[in-house]
């Protein structure tokens, strides 16, 4: 093993394209281009997100290695996202690092993004010690997980419909607010009250999380106050957003402080796209302070979707001598 060790990390699991150098556990570029062709479909288009990686992956490969100050022989191994994600975009990730692996002769190291996103929490000079609990929360997944090392980790609890940050879009999208929604509501909620509107918090058995009912209360709601009053969104949007974001976060919370309670476990991170919430993170630190335990959360630029957190898990599986065959396939749905 070589005394230090550069990885090159590829993210490509939706509509980020993203390259990132991390060196001995350290992250010297995180590159990521965001697609905003979608925007205008109100979601993520599977076809045109394979389209657009095609087009960013070699410039934002180009950029992390300039940022980075190292040049592509310097690289010992090449980890991309393998699942779960849409296969196409993965397809794409998956191609350029096998063939980047194979033109340099360097091993290929397949993540699952869900581990990786888990994993950014490391990244930084605030980490938490192991065991730790971490929530993530994005536009696909919410998961309680435990992670008792780098690479050992358990699902405690999940959703068993949509996603929180699939919560946020589609009631924004109710709002009449452009895709993604969440950073929108996040932004409307600060002049808003939290407790202006009372919408249903689905309530299901254990761990696990169910957020459907969300969309369903806020819209039956919007379509009873709009026959009386046609601008009833427009004149109430920051309350309407903040008792949203309220709802949703009352759900998570809940249902972290039942994990941590349960598991004795003093550590505990949030992760994925709707860990950049402001209210969330305002939760968790004072979840912390109630509960006595140290919160920790990633840099902005660590929780959406970005290489940063490939490159860090494919380090330690690197360490742990973890590699991929060169026949090994994206997968669209992955458990872990
Ligand atoms: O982790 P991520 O970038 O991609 C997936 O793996 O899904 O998460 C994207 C999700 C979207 O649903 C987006 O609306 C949400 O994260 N999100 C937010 C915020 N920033 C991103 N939700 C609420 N508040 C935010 N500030
Ligand atoms: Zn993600």
């Amino acid at each position: 093993m070589p005394t230090s060790v550069t990885i090159l990390g590829i993210e490509s699991s939706c509509d980020e394209t993203s390259a990132s150098i991390c060196v001995d556990g350290k992250i010297l570029s995180n590159v990521i281009a965001t697609q905003k062709i979608h925007e205008k479909y109100g979601g993520v288009v599977p076809e045109l997100a394979s389209r657009a990686h095609i087009q960013n992956i070699v410039p934002v490969v180009d950029t992390a290695l300039k940022e980075s100050g190292r040049s592509l022989n310097e690289i010992d191994a090449v980890a991309f996202t393998q699942a779960p994600g849409l296969i196409g975009s993965l397809l794409v990730g998956a191609q350029f690092a096998k063939s980047t692996a194979l033109a340099l002769g360097k091993p290929l190291i397949a993540v699952h993004h869900m581990q990786a996103h888990v994993l950014a929490n490391l990244i930084g000079e605030h980490t938490p010690e192991f065991p730790f609990l971490c929530l993530t929360v994005s536009g696909g997944h919410t998961q309680i997980v435990k992670a008792s090392s780098p690479l050992k980790m358990e699902v405690l609890g999940e959703t068993i419909d949509d996603a929180a940050g699939e919560a946020f879009d589609k009631t924004a999208k109710i709002l009449g607010l452009p895709y993604p929604g969440g950073p929108l509501i996040d932004k409307y909620a600060a002049q808003g009250d939290p407790l202006a509107f009372s919408f249903a918090k689905p309530q299901v058995p254990g761990l696990n999380f169910s957020f459907s009912g969300v969309k369903t209360s806020v819209l039956y709601f919007l379509q009873k106050q709009q026959q009386e009053d046609p601008n009833f969104v427009r004149d109430h949007l920051p309350d309407l957003a903040a008792s949203i974001q309220y709802t949703i976060i009352e759900v998570l919370i809940k249902k972290l402080k039942k994990a941590i309670k349960e598991t004795g476990i003093s550590h505990v991170c949030i992760a994925g796209g709707v860990s950049a919430n402001s209210g969330l993170r305002t939760a968790l630190e004072n979840l912390g302070q109630e509960l006595n335990v140290s919160t920790y959360r990633p840099d902005f630029q660590y929780c959406v979707d970005n290489a940063g957190m490939i490159a860090m898990t494919g380090y330690y599986k690197y360490q742990a001598g973890d590699f991929a065959s060169m026949d090994v396939s994206p997968t669209a749905r992955a458990s872990w």
